[in-house]
């Protein structure tokens, strides 16, 4: 097929092949890379994480036996442990730049996601990637509780060296040393979505860094690509429907007013999972224990509901698309268990991925190749110049 024929078919079509290689819109179903880092299987609702299920790991490690994991394909025996420890202790505190970005953005009225990207990129690569590494992840959770603080018109917490990943994040938003529930309750979080195949803010991450660029560049393009509401944007706007719903009665007229104006559903449905998310059951028992033992009961029982009647409505109005609950569920209704406002849920989903958007920045220096495919023209073709005074 030639010409403008081929390139009506290939518009009806959606997915044709130009000169022998296929044409994927959305990337759907083209594997880009070899990883070791985490195998999401979206047909049985499965994901591992370096080997490990993600149900195995998530409740058991803390967040730095993840990253080591992640980083170094083994957990750490103690001495390592103690090593990364330190390791992150040393880089916690900001540069002063990131600390004007922060004032400056707050008083702009950045969201604190914005002001996350804007902040991380006054990190100054070394020109050694693990370095990089270790300055992005432990940089994230000081930059958004700095963050977040200085919009309350409060001083930034120094970070406590005396304490884990976790708890200094929860400790620099609170300034208070949280109880070992909540740091239970949010390392489970945060391992449990360290990483998940090549989404697209991983895909971000290796693109920015196969072209030979640093890490510190890759993770801020990896934050702007994981803002958007398809991607790690959702679970403010799903928290904010089950407040909106308030009583379990209302749950039915209101999600099916929103299906009605053909609006989706935040937090259900999924690119790769046609089942329900196995991250959604791990952090629905996180957030059963919080609630249980920290928080509001009433909250999570709605929650229930809600969850119960959307997935009967997604059915009733997609018949056969297997839209089924989601990470960001879940995710919304544990994170406000443990206090934190919407605006900080997509930036601790950030403290979360930047462990995986790491490792994947090492795994693709290895592979040490150029991200680079193709598109298929659809343009017109052979056009002759008009002249400014003629057009
Ligand atoms: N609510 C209502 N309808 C939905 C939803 C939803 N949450 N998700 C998909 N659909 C519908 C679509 O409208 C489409 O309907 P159609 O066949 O009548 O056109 C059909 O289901 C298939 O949808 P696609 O757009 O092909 O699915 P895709 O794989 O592109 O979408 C996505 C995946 C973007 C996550 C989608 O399910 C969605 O928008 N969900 C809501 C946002 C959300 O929760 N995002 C977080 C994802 S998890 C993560 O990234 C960490």
């Amino acid at each position: 097929m030639e010409g403008a024929a081929h390139e009506e078919s290939e518009r009806e079509s959606g997915v044709e092949v130009s000169g022998g290689t296929a044409f994927a819109p959305g990337l759907e179903g083209v594997v880009a890379t070899r990883t070791r880092l985490s195998m999401v299987d979206g047909a049985a609702g499965r994901l591992l994480i370096a080997g490990f299920p993600v149900e195995e790991l998530a409740g058991r490690a803390s967040f730095e036996e993840t990253l080591y994991l992640l980083w170094n394909g083994v957990l750490p025996d103690a001495g390592q442990l103690e090593g990364l420890k330190r390791d992150l202790a040393a880089r916690r505190a900001l540069p002063e730049a990131a600390g004007e970005v922060l004032e400056a953005a707050v008083a702009g009225g950045a969201a604190p996601i914005d002001a996350l990207r804007m902040a991380a990129g006054t990190l100054a690569p070394s020109g050694n990637d693990r370095e990089d590494a270790l300055t992005s992840v432990a940089a994230f959770p000081a930059i958004v509780a700095a963050c977040w603080r200085l919009s309350r018109g409060w001083d930034p917490v120094e970070p406590d060296p005396g304490l884990s990943h976790a708890a200094n994040y929860l400790y620099m938003l609170s300034g208070e040393v949280p109880g070992e529930e909540r740091v239970r309750a949010l390392e489970t979080y945060l391992n449990t979505v360290c990483d998940h195949g090549m989404n697209a803010s991983t895909f971000t991450a290796r693109v920015i860094v196969s072209t030979g660029s640093d890490l510190v560049s890759a993770v801020v393009g990896a934050v702007g690509a994981l803002k958007g509401p398809l991607h790690g944007g959702a679970p403010g706007p799903a928290l904010d429907v089950v407040f909106e719903i308030g009583r379990a009665e209302n749950a039915e007229p209101v999600l099916r007013e929103r299906l009605n104006r053909g609006e989706r559903l935040m937090g259900f449905g999924h690119r790769v999972y046609k089942v329900r998310d196995p991250r959604a059951d791990v952090l629905a028992g996180a957030a059963e224990r919080l609630y249980a033992s920290d928080a509001d009961g009433d909250l999570y029982r709605l929650a229930l509901e809600v969850e119960r009647t959307a997935l009967r409505l997604l059915e009733e109005y997609k018949p056969g698309r297997n839209l089924d609950t989601n990470v960001e569920f879940y995710t919304a209704l544990l994170l406000h268990g443990l206090g934190l406002p919407t605006g900080l849920f997509t930036p601790t989903f950030a403290v979360g991925r930047v462990a995986g958007w790491t490792a994947h920045c090492l795994e693709q220096r290895e592979a040490g190749r150029l991200i680079r495919p193709q598109s298929v023209y659809v343009g017109e073709r052979g056009k002759k110049w008009v002249p400014l005074e003629k057009r």
